[in-house]
């Protein structure tokens, strides 16, 4: 980016201070930040402007249940085989995520939940993409999505680790876009004197990161026709799972999004819901107590199924889905910046803080749902399918999912 398009920036999003400070700074650091500029997209600081959208009109919507889902169970695992076999369907693992509240230094995938050998989070994905390729005598091809913070030691630890047996000429990577971080007063922050503290811009960003890649066309080129995506962070994730792949199909949707029991109505995880009459999922702390007070015709409660971060979404409908119409969220999280020091050499530290101190602007996954037109909502069982790794004990822990997966018989 050259200085007039940095200058006309900041002016559109009332930048006053990174102005002010741009104009301090010596050649070498100017030329630094405006090489950064061209990794971030400022389009989302328009959410900062007009974040208060409405939530349309909220009502229950069906889900597929376990006892449907067995009654046809030969049916969907055929179909669902039948389409892996035919190349047409891909996996894409979110893997871009600064996993804060777990507290490692690297990828999540890279985190080791093992007790008595090392089990890593990337390798139990790979064990279970290895079932269906063993189930279905088919490979399907992996994009991962990784960050500009961790995409180096994400290559390397897999090359190390011969992708646990997968097929490497089956994985592929691709990075994904970055946003800049804003303090408490909407301004950007800096990370160091010649460089903006910056994010990945959410997991929503997956489908734009992948054009920019050319994958979309790698997908047009292969005849993949449908992409599941999913978390790192679930251990007992079912990937291209036949019988998933094959209700989706069949019902004929441009989605379909696993879903739990919620252990309780206000568990964190996002409701499925319809909006408007479109399917839709509602982020937990978007749920009103009338909603989570709502029951169904049969009694039950009205919006008991929460989405677990693993769609199929068919690519024709993604291509119409463009980046620009997607949903900015605001996140508040801890950033460290930079603040002044009488004490350092620089004049400058980086100060690491408590409580959150910043907002990161992202995209979710979660908003394809509203915006691709169709779902299935399909019901899996949580003690099989759901573990997912987001602290270090308690709730969503390593010390949880280690216990679901022993009660399977898996040897950690
Ligand atoms: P989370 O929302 O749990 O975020 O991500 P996180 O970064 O893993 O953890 P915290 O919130 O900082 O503790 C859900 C999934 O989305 C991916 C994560 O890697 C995880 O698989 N993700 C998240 C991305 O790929 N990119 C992002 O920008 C954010």
């Amino acid at each position: 980016m050259d200085e007039i398009q940095f200058r006309s920036i900041m002016e559109q999003y009332e930048q006053d201070k990174v102005l002010e400070k741009f104009e301090t700074m010596n050649d070498r650091d100017k030329e630094r930040i405006l090489k950064q500029c061209d990794f971030l997209d400022f389009s989302f600081l328009n959410a900062l402007s007009n974040h208060d959208a409405k939530r349309g009109k909220i009502e229950p919507i069906r889900t597929m249940k376990l006892a449907e889902i067995e009654q046809n169970r030969e049916k969907y695992e055929k179909i669902g085989t039948e389409a892996i076999k035919a190349g047409k369907v891909a996996a894409l693992v979110l893997a871009g995520g600064m996993g804060t509240r777990l507290g490692s230094d690297h990828a999540k995938g890279m985190y080791d939940i093992g007790i008595t050998r090392p089990v890593y989070i990337f390798q139990r994905m790979f064990e279970n993409m290895l079932d269906v390729v063993n189930s279905t005598g088919a490979k399907f091809h992996l994009f991962i999505m990784t960050s500009l913070f961790n995409d180096k030691e994400i290559r390397e630890f897999l090359y190390e680790h011969k992708c646990f047996g997968y097929d490497p000429k089956f994985v592929h990577f691709f990075v994904q876009d970055m946003s800049p971080c804003i303090d408490l007063e909407g301004n950007i922050m800096f990370s160091k004197p010649d460089e903006f503290a910056m994010s990945p811009n959410g997991n929503g960003g997956f489908y734009s990161s992948m054009m920019n890649a050319g994958l979309d066309e790698f997908c047009r080129e292969q005849g993949i026709e449908y992409i599941n995506v999913f978390a790192i962070d679930n251990v007992l994730q079912r990937i291209a799972d036949p019988l998933f792949v094959g209700a989706t199909i069949d019902s004929g949707y441009a989605t379909g999004a696993k879903v739990v029991k919620k252990a309780d109505p206000g568990e964190k995880v996002g409701s499925i819901c319809l909006e408007d009459g479109q399917p839709s999922v509602v982020e937990y702390y978007d749920m009103t107590d009338e909603l989570l007070e709502a029951k169904d015709e049969d009694g039950e409660p009205a919006y008991e199924y929460g989405v677990i971060l693993n769609y199929l979404f068919r690519l024709k409908e993604m291509d119409g889905i463009v980046r620009n119409e997607m949903p900015v969220h605001i996140v508040k999280k801890k950033v460290p910046y930079l603040a002044e020091s009488s004490t350092s050499e620089t004049g400058y530290v980086t100060v690491k803080p408590e409580e959150p101190n910043a907002f990161k602007l992202e995209t979710l996954t979660l908003d394809f749902v509203r915006m691709m037109g169709s779902c299935l909502p399909f019901e899996v069982v949580r003690e099989r399918e759901f573990a997912p790794i987001k602290n270090p004990m308690g709730v969503d822990s390593v010390e949880s999912a280690r216990k679901m997966l022993l009660a399977l018989g898996y040897e950690l």
